[in-house]
């Protein structure tokens, strides 16, 4: 096998700045990412939607596998600005993908539990998909544009994803926060899903490709939880205050986006076929925790607080 070589677009993300981690340390491995918004030494910038650009990049680059991380993945957001979302989320997505293939490169693309409705949970691969809101129903569209370009791809659908990320603002890390300044925390008892370790996703992803293993994968933690219950084990994990957990449920929450009430992913194909594990919540939160310092160290240098913020920042 040549020697792998990895580009990531959307290194500054949760999971694309795990993953460029991990493949620029994995043996044999070497990895190229991108920022966008969010400038990041060692990282080329970017934007996907300059089409040209970034078909210039991966041909200069010449990559094994394209990570496409790069998206906007707020559901409500999606809701809200479907068109300027389907710009990203589809069609760039798409174009991307498209230039990875031509170049030779495998396109690994991330979608979402979001594709299902909730109703017949715990999903397979091969279940019917029938998304309850925008995000959703781009994450299809851009699963089909991905998988027309050939055998050579993967789709790995990933779940309420969580870990250490530069803009704190995956659910964890939010509920963290949170408690630690004495604010409540609101989490839908019926509202059932997986949530997935980010720092479990570069090594099962780089086994499947490795692997030759190619087309969709169920790539979620091996839990399944109810909202509520993952933030009392944020809680314990982290020594936090758990009546400062509350329950809601998901129609409380009044968000502008449906969301399925049960999304949860059945793994069975994936954990048949590599050997990298997919953690459970507690022992995820617990290594997330024992982690944190050693994070905030790494995120003070790579991203020094800026001196003078931006106005409304
Ligand atoms: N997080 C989850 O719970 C979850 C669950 C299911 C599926 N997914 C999917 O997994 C993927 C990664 O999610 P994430 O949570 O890691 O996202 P994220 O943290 O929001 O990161 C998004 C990345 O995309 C980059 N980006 C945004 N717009 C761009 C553009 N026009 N051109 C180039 N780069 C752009 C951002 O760069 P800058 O920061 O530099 O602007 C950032 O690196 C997404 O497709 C998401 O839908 C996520």
């Amino acid at each position: 096998m040549k020697t792998p070589r990895a580009l990531i677009l959307g290194a500054t993300g949760l999971v694309g700045h795990y993953c460029w981690r991990k493949w620029s340390e994995r043996p044999g491995w070497t990895a190229r990412g991108t920022w966008h918004k969010h400038a990041l030494g060692g990282l080329d910038k970017l934007d996907i939607q300059d089409e040209d650009g970034t078909r210039a990049l991966i041909r200069e680059v010449k990559p094994s596998l394209v990570l496409i991380a790069a998206a906007n993945p707020f559901v409500d957001y999606c809701e809200r600005h479907p068109e300027e979302t389907r710009a990203i989320n589809v069609d760039a997505t798409v174009a991307a993908a498209a230039a990875a293939s031509e170049a030779g490169a495998t396109p690994v693309f991330l979608s979402s539990d979001y594709v299902f409705d909730g109703s017949v949970a715990p999903y397979g691969e091969g279940d019917a998909v029938s998304a309850l809101n925008h995000y959703g129903r781009q994450k299809i569209d851009a699963e089909r544009g991905v998988a027309r370009l050939g055998a050579d791809h993967v789709i790995a659908r990933i779940s309420g994803v969580f870990g250490w990320e530069l803009s704190r603002k995956n659910a964890v890390l939010q509920m963290v926060d949170r408690s630690r300044a004495g604010k409540p925390t609101h989490g839908a008892t019926d509202v059932r899903a997986n949530p997935t370790y980010a720092a479990n996703l570069p090594d099962v992803l780089a086994e499947l490709w490795e692997g030759g293993r190619r087309g969709t994968y169920h790539v979620a933690g091996a839990e399944e939880l109810t909202r509520y219950d993952f933030f009392l084990e944020v809680a314990r994990a982290w020594e936090l205050d758990e009546s400062l957990i509350h329950k809601s449920t998901l129609a409380k929450m009044h968000s502008p986006a449906n969301r399925p009430l049960h999304s949860s992913l059945r793994t069975d194909k994936v954990r048949s076929q590599v050997k990298s594990p997919l953690w459970g919540a507690a022992k995820a939160l617990a290594h997330m925790r024992a982690e944190e310092k050693t994070w905030l160290a790494y995120a003070e240098y790579v991203r020094p607080a800026d001196p003078q913020p931006r106005a409304g920042a």
